[in-house]
């Protein structure tokens, strides 16, 4: 299991280099497999969750090579993916529903996540395939999709990124033309857009609420980039405006960070925009008031690092987390260090004041980073266990990225108890 020990932290000084977005990332891998010919993904991060993508594409026949800074996505032939370990354990992996159905007019995914429909849904990825045309049934903790699609139009009752991912992939092979309305706005779904650009398909405005899509009959292979992970240099800003630091994150795209940078601008941080990056300097000083919200507004993935902000800033912060019912749990893990929040229902109501060190536990991957944030700007010595692994899922070399610009940071690897 990992283990990370962390203690107090002087200011961050340096540069960070931003790693390739995860939640990009993971789309175009599904993409690949919409077309015969080779998809190359330039620098890919490694994380667990590209692996385990990987591993589902792999059996739906698809073959993955990596070479230095690229990893090579061949589907020539496909079929449905047995590796129903793979589909439970990582949400993502329903992406591939899509693209397979479009291909051969048939898919079986397993239910992601190990939940029913209801209680941690895909719904609306369901919903969107059967008005394009596909028979839906669910049976054994699995759902089988089949059909010849046709264009459509699509309404998307909440901007799920992962619907919207998944019904434009599906939409860009079937005849005829097709509407998802209400869809998601994030970069990664305008990313993806553009990577099926490069592979032959017509698609006109993603990135907005409408996104139209002509089918072709067949894509091709592409070279493509996929943009900075704004997670990761939202968390990073975090970890500047903690420890009072000055880091120039390169790569970061500031447009992709509005919401953040404007909120931790209110506290006190100074952001600005340099031809490589993003410079944040300074320390929070004033309490904020966040609510999550779809693209443009401030994303949930990085709400967990924000209340760490607030934790450590005088003042009384208040959270609204409108995407996830359940995402308050580091602050269970905050509380044993210290951290004065009170959580009902949707709403977390943050005193804050000193943190001091303590042994806390990841829970999910947001999670796990806020609570290495925490050590930084805690007294004594923090352990963060992570016996799931979560952290690695979607930060590449976290503790090594802080260790460089001054974070007494060590990963104590295969450490129990
Ligand atoms: C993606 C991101 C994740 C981020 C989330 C919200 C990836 C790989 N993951 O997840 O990091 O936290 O967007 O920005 O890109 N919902 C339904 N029915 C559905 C689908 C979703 O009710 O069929 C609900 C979800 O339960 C949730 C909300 O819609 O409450 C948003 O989920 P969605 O945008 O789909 O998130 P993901 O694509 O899974």
């Amino acid at each position: 299991m990992a283990t990370f020990e962390v203690n107090p932290s002087p200011p961050l000084v340096g540069e960070i280099e931003i790693g390739t977005a995860k939640n990009a990332v993971l789309p175009i891998i599904a993409a690949a497999l919409l077309t015969e010919e080779p998809v190359c993904v330039l620098r890919p991060p490694q994380l667990s969750d590209v692996r385990l993508l990987c591993k589902v594409v792999e059996s739906c026949g698809g073959r993955v090579h990596s070479a230095p800074d690229k990893l090579y996505i061949e589907a020539r032939q496909i079929l449905s993916p047995t590796v129903e370990d793979a589909m439970r354990r990582m949400r993502a992996s329903v992406l591939v529903m899509g693209p397979l159905l479009a291909r051969t007019g048939h898919a079986r995914v397993a239910l992601p996540g190990g939940c029913a429909i209801g209680q941690r849904p895909i719904d609306l990825h369901l919903k969107g395939m059967a008005a394009l045309g596909a028979q839906v049934s669910v049976q054994q903790g699995s759902v089988e999709l089949k059909g010849r699609l046709r264009g459509g139009a699509v309404y998307l009752d909440t901007p799920s990124v992962g619907a919207t991912e998944n019904l434009m992939m599906a939409a860009t092979l079937i005849r005829g033309e097709t509407r998802i309305e209400n869809a998601a706005k994030e970069p990664e779904v305008l990313d993806l857009a553009n990577c099926l650009l490069g592979m032959g398909a017509r698609i006109s405005g993603a990135g907005s609420g409408t996104i139209l899509i002509e089918g072709v009959d067949a894509l091709h292979g592409a070279d493509y980039q996929p943009i900075p992970d704004r997670v990761e240099a939202g968390t990073m800003a975090c970890a500047a405006a903690l420890t009072g630091g000055n880091l120039l994150l390169r790569g970061a795209r500031a447009e992709h960070l509005r919401a953040l940078l404007f909120k931790l601008q209110e506290m006190g941080l100074r952001a600005t925009e340099t031809p490589g990056g993003l410079r944040v300097r300074g320390r929070a000083r004033r309490p904020v008031e966040v609510r999550t919200m779809a693209y443009p507004g401030f994303p949930t993935d990085l709400q967990a690092p924000m209340m760490v902000v607030a934790c450590a800033t005088p003042g009384t912060s208040v959270f609204l987390e409108t995407i996830f019912e359940n995402r308050y749990m580091h602050a269970a893990e905050l509380r044993r260090m210290g951290a004065n929040i009170r959580v009902e229902n949707r709403v977390a109501v943050v005193e804050g004041g000193a943190l001091s060190g303590a042994r806390v536990q990841s829970t999910d991957l947001r999670a796990g980073a806020a609570l290495l944030l925490a050590g930084l700007c805690a007294q004594g010595v923090t352990t963060v266990e992570d016996p799931q692994g979560h952290i690695e899922r979607g930060y590449e070399a976290i503790e090594e990225k802080l260790r460089a610009v001054g974070a007494p940071i060590a990963r104590i690897e295969g450490a129990s108890e």
